[in-house]
């Protein structure tokens, strides 16, 4: 059986990163296409180069030609721009739209069978622009941010109860944005959940808090810190992740952007949730029940969604 082929759109800080990783998991051979020219073949020169230490097997080739994604099983989306000074929330939308509609094109033509995880932000309304440019089935598109949440909600939380992060399960729901919701009842530590932790003195009230809302700016903390660019390497393994769920059938209970249909009270639009990923795209989207808090929390953050949502439709016609 041919190996699988993975086109990764965007061969900057996350697309490099995603490459080494793919390559170096064997999970089939890496298409990196950029617009810059020279990047995304120097990028899959350098990895291909790191293979005979490595010792994996893997193809990698940088292309600015959309061709080469042709029959691709998985597209990992990170092409565009990122906010930098002076731009306006408007004016990044407006210049990722664009390289959506672009990127959704190429998609389409070439590897309509792909399943989709976009991690370009503002993450849920490009993921829902992508979608409507490439025409896909919205099971097959979503977007990567509940992953890369929940692991800096786990990542902290295993700290604070210095235990393996392999025992620390936790769930980030809603948009990826300053509204997410970190869910303290969902989440545990060997299966028992944080409120019981709480209760057992194990941790405080506060220190939950403080860590609930360090995850909330998980992305602004790793910014403030580099000053020059965002996280790549959480975002780059989160992705993948959810590919090679895909890719191996995995069935993972993962949450991500996914196209909601009633479920959680969101109807219409792409907003993170718990799924279930696997050969089929996203199968299942996890109906869990909130508190009249949560589903408040919830809600706000589904807002915030919904106005990113109407600004793309504002400046691009064929959204409306
Ligand atoms: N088609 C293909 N690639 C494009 C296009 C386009 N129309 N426009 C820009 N790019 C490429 C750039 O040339 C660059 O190499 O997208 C790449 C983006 O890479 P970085 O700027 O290094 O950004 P990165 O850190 O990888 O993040 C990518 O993910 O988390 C989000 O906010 C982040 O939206 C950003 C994205």
């Amino acid at each position: 059986m041919a190996r699988p082929k993975i086109a990764l759109i965007g061969a900057g800080q996350i697309g490099g990163t995603l490459a080494h990783l793919a390559a170096m998991k064997e999970l089939g051979d890496v298409v990196l296409f950029d617009i810059a020219e020279g990047v995304p073949e120097g990028k899959a020169l350098d990895i291909a180069e790191s293979g005979p230490s490595e010792g994996f097997d893997a193809r990698l080739k940088g292309t600015q030609d959309y061709a080469d994604i042709a029959g691709a099983d998985v597209c990992i989306v990170t092409a565009g721009v990122a906010r930098k000074p002076g731009m306006s929330r408007d004016d990044l939308l407006g210049i990722n739209l664009k390289v959506m509609k672009s990127v959704g094109e190429g998609i389409a033509a070439n590897a309509p069978d792909a399943f989709v995880i976009c991690i370009t932000n503002p993450l849920d309304a490009m993921v829902w622009a992508l979608q409507k440019f490439s025409g896909l089935p919205p099971h097959m598109v979503c977007g990567m941010a509940g992953v890369l949440d929940s692991a800096r909600f786990r990542h902290f939380l295993s700290v604070e109860f210095d235990v393996s992060m392999k025992d620390v399960t936790a769930f980030v729901l809603g948009g990826h944005g300053d509204t997410m919701v970190p869910s303290v009842r969902y989440s545990t530590v060997g299966g028992i959940p944080l409120p019981d932790l709480v209760d057992m003195g194990w941790t405080t009230q506060d220190k939950l808090d403080a860590i609930v809302q360090r995850t909330r700016d998980g992305g602004a903390e790793i910014v403030g810190l580099l000053k020059t660019g965002s996280a790549f390497y959480a975002p780059a393994t989160s992705a993948i992740e959810m590919a090679e769920a895909f890719l191996k059938d995995q069935k993972r209970l993962l949450p991500c952007a996914a196209w909601c249909d009633g479920e959680l009270g969101v109807k219409g639009m792409y907003v993170g949730v718990p799924t279930v990923i696997g050969a089929g795209g996203v199968e299942k989207i996890v109906n869990i029940k909130l508190t009249k808090d949560e589903q408040e929390m919830f809600d706000k953050s589904v807002d915030a969604v919904k106005g990113l949502v109407e600004a793309c439709k504002g400046i691009d016609d064929s959204l409306a």
